[in-house]
């Protein structure tokens, strides 16, 4: 666990800096040598129980992630041989801190036309491999962590519809600028270091949250009042608070949980279901919506009856 305190000690930051503007108190920070697989693997064994379905019986694995272990065999492929699920298709997808949101998108669709009937979906991260411990404005933000999810082909479907969208004009606002085929040198690249126009990467994270909740409730023929939970993506306690009023939900029926775990990219969204669903707050039949915003930009949302 890395706390504000902590962060004090690295960078000219303080607590109440970091909670007043993001809402982070601490996060957490894998150990030496743990690897986004490593996240996946216990997040995936236990949506599996939870689920009761045997990794053997799965037909996909698909893991949201942006930081993968290697640059190829997929975390997916390595994921799959870890539970012993040889055989299915695996594959990562990388959409930053939207990654769990498309990884289900794509998961959803692959049930609807038939294709599969048992789909594991993961959101995992280790974005402290890639941060800049000397720099304030983006350290204090991240963690690691990793949720997953077993979708099952149903007659009634539990995900309503999901919205996948994005937009590459605002590349340089949020990126890491270091990639293989630029010939992966850090050292003269900038660093292998997540880099943002915070201020910037916010207004647009709001207005763009705030439009993809109007498109998620026209697509369903749905209104504000029909939503229960809203699950958001967790980087920032403002920007979550902006999408709340934007749905007139109060904040006791909004999931949060980025004060523990900061803004684990793609691991956020089904940390905080998971948390939500294992605390026995969201009951059978209520409708969670679901939403994320990342570097790209990426954008989705997906609406489920629970
Ligand atoms: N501790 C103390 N001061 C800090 C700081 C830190 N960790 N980081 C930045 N500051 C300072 C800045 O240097 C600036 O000082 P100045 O006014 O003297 O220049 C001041 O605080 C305000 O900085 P600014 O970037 O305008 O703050 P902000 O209110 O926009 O909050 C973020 C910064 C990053 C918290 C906010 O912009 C944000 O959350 N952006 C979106 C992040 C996000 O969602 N990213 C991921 C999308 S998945």
């Amino acid at each position: 666990m890395l706390t504000n305190a902590d962060l004090e000690r690295l960078v000219d930051t303080s607590d109440e800096w970091i909670q007043t503007r993001t809402g982070i108190r601490e996060r957490r920070i894998v150990a030496e040598g743990q690897t986004t697989c490593d996240l996946s693997e216990e997040a995936a064994k236990r949506a599996l129980e939870a689920a009761g379905v045997k990794a053997e019986e799965l037909d996909a694995i698909i893991v949201g992630t942006t930081t993968p272990d290697l640059v190829f065999p997929s975390t997916a492929c390595l994921l799959q041989d870890r539970l012993g699920a040889h055989g299915c298709c695996a594959m990562d997808v990388n959409a930053a801190c939207s990654g769990f949101l498309y990884a289900l998108g794509v998961a959803d669709k692959f049930i609807r036309c038939g294709d599969s009937s048992k789909v594991l979906v993961v959101g995992a991260e280790t974005l402290s491999r890639m941060v800049d411990w000397t720099e304030r404005t983006t350290c204090v933000l991240f963690g690691d962590g990793a949720g997953a999810v077993v979708l099952t082909a149903d007659d009634k479907p539990g995900i309503m519809s999901t919205h996948l969208h994005a937009n590459g004009a605002h590349k340089d606002l949020l990126n890491v600028e270091v990639g293989v085929s630029r010939g992966f040198k850090p050292e003269t690249q900038g660093g292998l270091a997540i880099r943002m126009k915070g201020s910037e990467v916010f207004k647009v994270a709001v207005n763009t949250l705030g439009n993809i909740v109007d498109e998620t409730l026209a697509a369903n023929n749905m209104t504000r009042s029909d939503v229960d939970w809203l699950i958001p993506h967790q980087a920032n306690l403002r920007i979550i608070k902006a999408t709340a009023k934007k749905l007139a939900l109060p904040m006791d029926r909004v999931v949060v949980t980025v004060d523990r775990h900061g803004n684990t990219s793609a691991g956020s969204v089904p940390l905080a279901l998971d948390e939500a669903v294992r605390s026995g707050k969201i009951a059978r039949g209520e409708v969670l919506l679901l939403e994320a915003f990342g570097g790209g930009f990426t954008w989705g949302s997906a609406l489920i009856r629970y």
